[in-house]
């Protein structure tokens, strides 16, 4: 199995560019099966990042009857006429988040046939706020041991939905069945991720009638057809903070270049608290990083606005060799530490209980042979790998390959030492 090499313990400096938002991408994706390309006309999609997870997306896409291609740097995608509403086993545990699918093929077939997406590294992945939401919309569900047939015996139609909490993947359902559903649904409390209004200008931009209000309500009205259009994807605001920690741990000087400083503000203060400084000018941000990061005291995950999730771990691995202690309170999944004890096997002095991190600050990691636990676990290794004098080497970089596009090549542009072996 591939894995990383990395030899750390200096400072990275220079300019990386941001790829684009797989969280926002795999939503569009699923929406492109709406689109009518009888005219032959081909969904474009710009600033789609190459990654493991939108091949299985793509995967998805074909055996549904789609076209999906790559030119030009652009994906290309038009929805075939295939009526198979059904997503093999296989198919679906490629990628967790193909529940996304769901509300895309009930507003295209009515009807859906597909596996219970299986737990992750993060925990259960439940989907009942995904289903009580379109049974409103009169889907009806029957669950055969692990498969879930969705039909919908009348009409898909709008409905007044209020969500228990502001799933992201519930919101892309929701807005993804209503898009072409009979009438006008309205969804309280649905997340605000940026990744949500990209999906909204996305089917916006193919004839969709989609309308965010700050307060997370939405406002879909259902049309009669969507059509094929051409729309460039938001960069990964994740991505971003990800490259600024590889500067901030070493005590370097990064700017990311094609950003979104705005889908990224909530974690700027948590650098600019541990020594950092920030400039931000226009879609870049540049950091300087002091010779030792403070601790910051607290670090609490919540619902964007709020410190995202999938930053915890990224900033745990700075917290790690950080002067002072850190409380990280993890309020999204049950299982978002899985990272840390690799990170103790590195030397770091990490106590967990439930949704409670305990992080002090050594000095200094040592080299260890180590395995990525998920995604952003993965990427907090390669974060702690780059401060560490030696070398250390990185298993199951899989994880890491499903969200960052050739990321030991674009760490290499700003001087670090990592190698695929
Ligand atoms: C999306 O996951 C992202 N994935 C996650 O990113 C991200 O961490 C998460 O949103 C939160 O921002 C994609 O967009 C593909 P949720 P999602 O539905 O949609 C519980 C990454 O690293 N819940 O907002 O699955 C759920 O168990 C990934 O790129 C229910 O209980 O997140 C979780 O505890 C990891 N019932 C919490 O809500 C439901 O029906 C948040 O889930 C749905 C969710």
């Amino acid at each position: 199995m591939e894995r990383y090499q990395v030899k750390g313990a200096h400072p990275l400096n220079g300019k990386l560019q941001v790829h684009g938002a797989k969280n926002a991408a795999l939503p569009i994706l699923a929406a492109s099966l709406l689109c009518d390309s009888r005219s032959g006309q081909c969904c474009c999609l710009h600033n789609c990042p190459q990654l493991s997870d939108v091949e299985a997306a793509c995967n998805i896409l074909r055996h549904l009857g789609c076209k999906a291609v790559w030119q030009d740097g652009a994906l290309l995608i038009r929805s075939g006429d295939s009526s198979d509403c059904r997503i093999p086993d296989h198919l679906m545990r490629e990628m967790r988040s193909s529940i996304v699918f769901l509300g895309a093929m009930l507003a295209r077939y009515r009807q859906a046939h597909l596996t219970f997406p299986g737990g992750c590294e993060l925990g259960p992945r439940p989907i009942d706020m995904h289903l009580a939401a379109l049974e409103k919309m009169g889907v009806e569900f029957t669950q055969n041991g692990d498969g879930l047939d969705c039909c919908v015996p009348n009409e898909l139609h709008g409905a007044s939905i209020d969500l228990p909490f502001p799933s992201v993947g519930a919101t892309e359902n929701v807005i993804l069945a209503a898009s072409l559903a009979k009438g006008e649904t309205i969804l309280r409390n649905g997340a605000r991720e940026p990744e949500i209004s990209d999906l909204a200008g996305f089917l916006n931009a193919c004839g969709g009638c989609v309308h965010l209000e700050k307060d997370g309500t939405v406002h879909i009205s259902g049309v009669e057809r969507l059509s094929p259009c051409e729309y460039s994807v938001i960069p990964d605001r994740i991505v971003g903070i990800t490259y600024l920690c590889c500067g901030a741990i070493t005590g370097g000087n990064i700017t990311i270049t094609s950003a979104r400083p705005d889908h990224m503000r909530a974690v700027f203060p948590i650098l600019e608290e541990m020594g950092c400084s920030l400039k931000i000018d226009g879609d870049q941000v540049s950091l300087l990083a002091p010779q030792r990061l403070k601790a910051v005291k607290n670090v609490t995950t919540m619902p964007y606005p709020g410190f995202p999730t999938d930053a915890l771990a990224p900033v745990m691995a700075l917290t790690a060799v950080a002067q002072g202690t850190t409380i990280f309170t993890e309020n999204i999944f049950q299982n978002r530490y899985k990272q840390a004890w690799e990170l103790c096997r590195m030397g770091a002095d990490i106590r967990t209980e439930g949704r409670i991190a305990v992080v002090r600050g050594v000095k200094m990691l040592h080299p260890a042979f180590v395995n990525c636990t998920d995604l952003r676990g993965g990427a907090a290794l390669v974060i702690a790998a780059l401060a560490t004098e030696g070398t250390t080497t990185i298993g199951e970089i899989r994880h890491i390959q499903r969200g960052y596009e050739n990321l030991p090549e674009q760490l290499r542009q700003v001087g670090a030492c990592i190698t695929i072996l």
